[in-house]
């Protein structure tokens, strides 16, 4: 028998971005959640991730009041610039195509500001929640259990937001004869450092035969950057002269000889995967961001996809709670999907023109030729690859779902 006994609106399982953002929004709308975390927060706040912030991610983070230091320390962005070997730079010029910008700013700092404002606002975040287990999920009256500090606790609630991340147990949840899932494996990683350094003015992804490399950024003294690498391969394997060589030779000569070089902070290897899993819903159970699908980092979609999610879902449980209208909810996941299949899309399309496949025949490597050929020469490609770069616009969901009178 649980020992202690509580009950919320919404519990949300994970306090990564797409948790946290969630329990913001509810709660600007009134609506009360408690989000269950299994680590602890300063675990939760050393996880190093992507940097760039879609112009929609943007806006939903200044709609709700959360862009305060991301608009004193993040760097806002017109675009990003490609390199290739033996070809001409190109610009990808959200601003020029789109008439918005992105902004660069940390995963890291976004999930502090969220923590904070749960803080702030006396939000109930439950760290070092072990063994959480969801129940009833098809019935009207779910909830949760979990332990903490050895005793064992029951949440019940209205609606569960499965927001734990590619390795949670919110999508397991979902019985198997109902979850499609897709995958893509990448035969690479990428091999990231952090170091304190000024990093390069703009974002630069350059192929080279050697594979791709990342130029990007966390702030005036921090640098970011990130090299293919084999997927046996380890950080032992790397030293930082040998992480800092490899990079440089990767770059054009004018870029590479801007690059300023000093010791990594950090260092890690992470392999690239592209996954969804269909539907986002399984009674009034949601699922939220990674749960649900996986990027690749080229193009950073990874945080802005949880963001959409969030929006679509916190909007669903809005309507329902407070206006008593579910037409919102029911077609949460179809909505949601529809975005997630886009930036599925751009992200392994950026994954393939930058790449080395080890696999790539001569075929291959010319198809592949053809695609920065016509992405330097053809404007409608140039516009459509900045409009996906920057993100699509969050859909209006009145215009396509119609409302019931
Ligand atoms: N119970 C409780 N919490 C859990 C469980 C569990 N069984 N399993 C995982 N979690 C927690 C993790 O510890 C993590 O803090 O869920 C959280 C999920 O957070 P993220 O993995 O950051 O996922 P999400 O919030 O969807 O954010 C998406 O983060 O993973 C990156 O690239 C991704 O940028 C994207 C963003
Ligand atoms: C990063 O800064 O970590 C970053 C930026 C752009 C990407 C991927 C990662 O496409």
């Amino acid at each position: 028998m649980p020992h202690h006994h509580a009950r919320t609106q919404v519990a949300i399982i994970g306090g990564g971005p797409a948790g946290l953002l969630l329990s913001h929004i509810l709660n600007e709308n009134g609506i009360d959640s408690v989000v269950l975390e299994r680590r602890t927060k300063a675990y939760v706040l050393s996880r190093i991730r992507a940097g760039l912030l879609e112009a929609s991610t943007v806006q939903l983070f200044r709609d709700y009041g959360l862009a305060e230091r991301m608009d004193r320390n993040g760097k806002s962005k017109d675009g990003s610039w490609i390199t290739r070997q033996g070809f001409d730079s190109y610009f990808i010029d959200t601003h020029k195509w789109t008439g918005k910008s992105m902004m660069v700013y940390g995963q890291t700092e976004i999930t502090e500001d969220l923590y904070n404002a749960r803080e702030q606002a006396g939000g109930q975040v439950i760290n070092e929640a072990e063994d959480v287990n969801l129940c009833d999920v098809t019935s009207d009256t779910p909830f949760v259990t979990y332990t903490k500090d050895d005793k064992s606790y029951r949440l019940d609630c209205d609606y569960i937001a499965g927001c734990d991340g590619f390795h949670g147990i919110s999508r397991k949840t979902i019985p198997a004869d109902i979850l499609r899932t897709y995958e893509r494996a990448y035969p690479f990683g990428w091999l990231g450092i952090m170091a304190e350094v000024p990093p390069l003015p703009d974002l630069i992804y350059a192929y080279h035969e050697r594979g791709f490399a990342l130029a990007s950024q966390r702030s005036r003294l921090l640098s970011r950057y990130y090299i293919q690498c084999p997927l046996t391969d380890t950080v032992m394997n790397w030293s930082d002269d040998r992480f800092w060589e490899e990079l440089i030779a990767r770059f054009p000569k004018e870029v590479a000889s801007e690059i300023i070089t000093g010791p990594s902070i950090e260092k890690s290897i992470a392999p690239l995967r592209s996954f969804v899993a269909e539907p986002m819903q399984y009674g009034r159970l949601f699922l939220a961001g990674d749960a649900a699908h996986i990027v690749p980092p080229t193009g950073a979609k990874g945080l802005n996809l949880a963001a959409s999610d969030v929006f679509y879902l916190s909007r669903g449980l809005v309507e329902q709670i407070n206006n008593n209208r579910p037409h919102h909810l029911q077609h949460y996941s179809e909505v949601a999907l529809r975005r997630v299949w886009s930036s599925e899309n751009i992200s392994w399309r950026m994954t393939q023109l930058l790449h080395v496949f080890p696999n790539m025949d001569r075929f291959d490597a010319r198809i592949q030729q053809n695609n920065y050929e016509l992405l330097l020469q053809s404007e409608a490609q140039q516009q459509a690859l900045a409009e996906e770069y920057v993100g699509a616009p969050f859909e209006q969901l009145d215009a396509l779902v119609p409302t019931p009178v």
